[in-house]
C-alpha cells in the first residue's frame, strides 16, 4: 500500500487548479537544485547503459571464441585498438567486462548520492514553505478543518512527495533507459528479430493503464478508511476519561473493530487486483521472451543449414552469440516492466500529494495587509466599531454572529463587555486584532481603519488573552515571554506579578523554569491563565483585551489580579469581557450584547437604573432573584444559549 494519498475529500477546495502540480513544484524547487538532479540524472542513465555492456561481451565471446562465426570485432572501439592474438583479444574482454562492472557501480553511487541530495533538498525547502504559507493563512481556514489534516499536508503529502521523488521518478529514469536501451540495441543488432520482443512494450503499456485505472479507486477507498480509523482511534484517545466514566468501553471498541473491517475490506480488495497484475505482466514479457527464443532460435539453425526452405523472414545472417545477446535483453524487459505500473501508481499518488502542497502555497491568505498598508504607531487607544456586521462561514452556509454592532470607546478608558455565551463577544474582539475581517461596517483605531494598517503593527499594539489559553512546551519563562525574546528576568517577574502568577510559578519545582505545556507540568485552568495574562502584560501594548481572563479564577485571586491590572491599565484602552459581571462592575463603560446586537451600552448604576438585560442579570447573579425571566429562557432557546450558561 503506499502512504499518503487523497484523504476524504474535505480538502477539495485546496487541490490547486493547476492542471500539473508536480510541473508547478518542479519549476519551483527543483530549479535549486538543477545540478544535483542533472549528476544524478546522468549516472542513472550511464550506469543503466553499462548493464548492457556484460551479455554483450558474452555474445561477442561465443561468436569470436566458440563457434568463430564473426571476427572479434566491438562496437565504438575502433578495429586499431584490438589485440590480433586469440588470448590478448580474451583478456581484453574480461578486461572490458570488470571494467563495466566498477564504472557501473561508481556511477550508481554518483547516482544515489546526487540523487538522494536533490530530493531531499526539494522536500526540506517544500516543506518550509508550506508550513510558512499554513500559517498565514486566515484563521477561518483553520475552524473548518481539524488539526490532523492540515497535519496530514505538511507530513504525508510531503514525505509522499519524497517516496516519489527519491526512488520512482530515480528508478523511471533507469527503466525508460534500460529498456530503451535494450530495444534500440536489438533493433540496431538485428532489427528484424529486434520487433519480436519490442512488441509486447506497448502490450504492457496497455496492462498497466488497464492496472492502474482499477487500483486507482481502491486506493482512494483504503486511504479513505485509513482516515476514519485514525480519527477514531485519536478522538477515542482524547476522550480517554469520558470513556472510562461512562463506562463505554464496549462500544468503542465495537466501533474501533467496524472501522478496522472497513479498511480490511478496501485493503483486501485492492490487493486482490494488485497480486493479480504482477503475474499478468510476467506472463506477456514470458510470451515476448519464448517468441524471440522461437523466432532466433528457427533463424540459427537455417543459418546452419539445418531447416530447407526457410521462410524468406529469415535471409541474413543470425550467429549464436546475438541471439544470446537478444535473449539476455530480452529476459530483462520483464523486471523494469514490472516496476513500471507501480511508478505509474506511485506518479498518481505523488501528483494528488503534490495539488495538496500547491494549494496550500498558492492560495492567498484571506486576511492580508493590502498593498498601501501603514503602520500603526504611536496608539492613542481610540476604538471605533461603525455599524459593524459579521458573519461566520459554515458547512451550512453564513451564520450571522453580529448585526449592526456601533459604540466609539475613548483613549484610555476602560471597558467590560457581558452577555450570555454565544451572544458574539469575543469574536466582536477577534475583528479589532482582525483575526478575522469584518463583512460590513468598519473598526477603527485612532480613526484608522484597521484593515489599512499592517498586520504585524496591529497585532503588536494589541493585547489579546484568549479565552483559551494555550501555553507551548517549553517553560514557565518562555512562555511569558513569548514574541519577545529579549525581555530580562526582572520584566518576565513583574509581569507574573500583575497576573498574579509569581506566587504559584516560584512554588513549582524549578520555578520559572518548570517546563509546562503539552508534554510538561500540567497547570490548572485558572494557573494557564494567569501565565497567559502574564504574557499580555509583558508584551505592553498600547490595547489590551482580556477575554474571560480570569474565569478560572477563584474570586479572592481574581481580585488581586484586578487590583494589579488596575495600575497597569490606568492609562491604556482595555476591553474586559466576562461572565462574572462583578468582574466589570467598575468599568468606565459596559457593553451589553445579545444575540449579536449591542442591546445595552452604560456604566454599572445606569444600566441597572435602565432596567433591561443588564439588571436581570445582575439580579440572577446576586441571587436576588433565582432565574430568570421566562421570557428571557424563551429567547435563548431559539439560539444555542442554555439557562445554565447565565448563571
Ligand atoms: N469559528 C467559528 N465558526 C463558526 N461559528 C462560530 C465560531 N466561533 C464562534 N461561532 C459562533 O458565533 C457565535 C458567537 O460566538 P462568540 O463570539 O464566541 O460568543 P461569546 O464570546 O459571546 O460567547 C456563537 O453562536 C458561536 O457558535
Ligand atoms: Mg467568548
Amino acid at each position: 500500500m503506499p502512504p499518503g494519498g487523497p484523504d476524504d475529500d474535505e480538502f477539495e477546495e485546496l487541490r490547486a487548479e493547476e492542471s500539473n502540480a508536480m510541473v508547478r513544484l518542479f519549476g519551483e524547487y527543483g530549479r535549486g537544485q538543477r545540478a544535483r538532479f542533472a549528476v544524478g540524472g546522468l549516472a542513472s542513465v550511464f550506469s543503466t547503459l553499462m548493464e548492457l555492456v556484460p551479455a554483450f561481451l558474452l555474445g561477442v565471446a561465443i561468436d569470436s571464441f566458440l563457434t568463430a562465426d564473426r571476427p572479434f570485432r566491438l562496437p565504438f572501439v575502433p578495429d586499431g585498438w584490438l589485440p590480433t592474438a586469440p588470448v590478448e583479444q580474451f583478456v581484453f574482454l574480461i578486461a572490458l567486462l570488470a571494467g563495466s562492472h566498477v564504472l557501473g557501480a561508481a556511477l550508481g553511487w554518483l547516482n544515489s548520492w546526487a540523487w538522494n541530495g536533490f530530493a531531499q533538498h526539494f522536500q526540506h525547502e517544500m516543506r518550509v514553505d508550506a508550513y510558512d504559507a499554513m500559517q498565514r493563512r486566515e484563521l477561518s481556514f483553520f475552524d473548518d478543518k481539524q488539526t490532523g489534516e492540515v497535519m496530514s499536508i505538511l507530513n504525508n503529502d510531503v514525505n509522499q512527495l519524497e517516496g516519489f521523488l527519491t526512488n520512482s521518478l530515480n528508478q523511471g529514469i533507469g527503466i525508460v533507459f534500460r529498456v530503451g536501451g535494450m530495444g534500440l540495441a536489438m533493433l540496431l543488432i538485428n532489427w528484424r528479430l529486434g520487433i519480436v520482443p519490442t512488441v509486447i512494450i506497448p502490450a504492457l503499456g496497455y496492462a498497466s493503464y488497464v492496472f492502474v485505472n482499477r487500483i486507482h479507486p481502491k486506493y482512494q477507498e483504503v486511504r479513505s478508511s485509513v482516515g476514519k480509523l485514525n480519527s477514531q482511534l485519536e478522538n477515542n484517545l482524547g476522550g480517554i476519561e469520558v470513556v472510562k466514566s461512562y463506562t463505554t468501553e464496549r462500544f468503542e471498541t465495537d466501533r474501533v473493530e467496524e472501522s478496522s473491517r472497513e479498511y480490511l475490506d478496501a485493503q483486501w480488495d485492492a490487493i486482490t487486483t494488485r497480486i493479480a497484475f504482477w503475474p499478468t505482466l510476467r506472463l506477456v514479457t514470458a510470451a515476448g521472451y519464448t517468441a524471440t527464443f522461437l523466432v532466433g532460435g528457427y533463424w540459427v539453425m537455417v543459418n546452419r543449414g539445418l531447416i530447407a526452405d526457410p521462410l524468406p523472414f529469415f535471409n541474413g545472417p543470425l550467429t549464436a552469440g546475438t541471439l544470446v545477446i537478444f535473449l539476455s535483453y530480452s529476459r530483462r524487459f520483464v523486471y523494469p516492466m514490472r516496476q513500471f505500473g507501480q511508478i505509474i501508481n506511485d506518479y498518481q499518488y505523488a501528483e494528488a500529494a503534490g495539488e495538496r502542497v500547491v494549494g496550500l502555497l498558492d492560495t492567498p491568505s484571506g486576511v492580508t495587509d493590502r498593498p498601501d498598508a501603514v503602520e500603526l504607531d504611536a496608539v492613542e487607544g481610540r476604538v471605533e466599531y461603525d455599524d459593524v456586521g459579521f458573519a461566520y462561514d459554515t458547512d451550512d452556509g453564513e451564520e450571522q454572529v453580529l448585526d449592526g454592532v456601533s459604540f466609539d470607546v475613548e483613549p484610555g478608558e476602560m471597558v467590560g463587555l457581558v452577555g450570555p455565551t454565544g451572544a458574539g463577544k469575543t469574536t466582536l474582539m477577534k475583528l479589532l486584532l482582525r483575526l478575522y475581517d469584518v463583512d460590513e461596517g468598519r473598526v477603527r483605531i485612532d480613526g484608522r481603519d484597521v484593515r489599512d494598517v499592517t498586520l504585524r503593527s496591529l497585532r503588536q499594539s494589541v493585547g489579546y488573552v484568549s479565552q483559551e489559553p494555550y501555553l507551548f512546551y517549553g517553560t514557565v519563562r518562555e512562555n511569558i515571554a513569548y514574541g519577545i525574546p529579549d525581555a530580562d528576568d526582572e520584566d518576565i517577574e513583574a509581569a507574573a506579578r500583575v497576573a498574579g502568577a509569581h506566587e504559584f510559578v516560584a512554588d513549582l519545582k524549578d520555578g520559572y523554569d518548570t517546563k509546562v505545556g503539552e508534554r510538561g507540568v500540567k497547570l490548572s485552568g485558572g494557573q494557564r491563565q494567569r501565565v497567559s495574562i502574564a504574557r499580555a502584560v509583558l508584551k505592553d501594548p498600547d490595547i489590551l483585551v482580556l477575554d474571560e481572563a480570569t474565569s478560572h479564577v477563584d474570586n479572592e485571586t481574581e481580585a488581586v489580579i484586578q487590583n494589579s491590572l488596575d495600575d497597569l491599565i490606568e492609562d491604556r484602552t482595555a476591553f474586559a469581557i466576562a461572565h462574572r459581571l462583578s468582574t466589570v462592575r467598575h468599568a468606565d463603560t459596559i457593553l451589553v450584547m445579545d444575540d449579536g446586537e449591542l442591546v445595552e451600552q452604560g456604566s454599572h448604576d445606569d444600566l441597572l437604573a435602565e432596567d433591561g438585560l443588564y439588571a436581570t442579570l445582575w439580579r440572577v447573579q446576586v441571587g436576588e432573584i433565582d432565574a430568570l425571566p421566562q421570557e428571557f429562557l424563551d429567547r435563548a432557546a431559539g439560539h444555542s444559549v442554555q439557562p445554565g450558561d447565565l448563571d
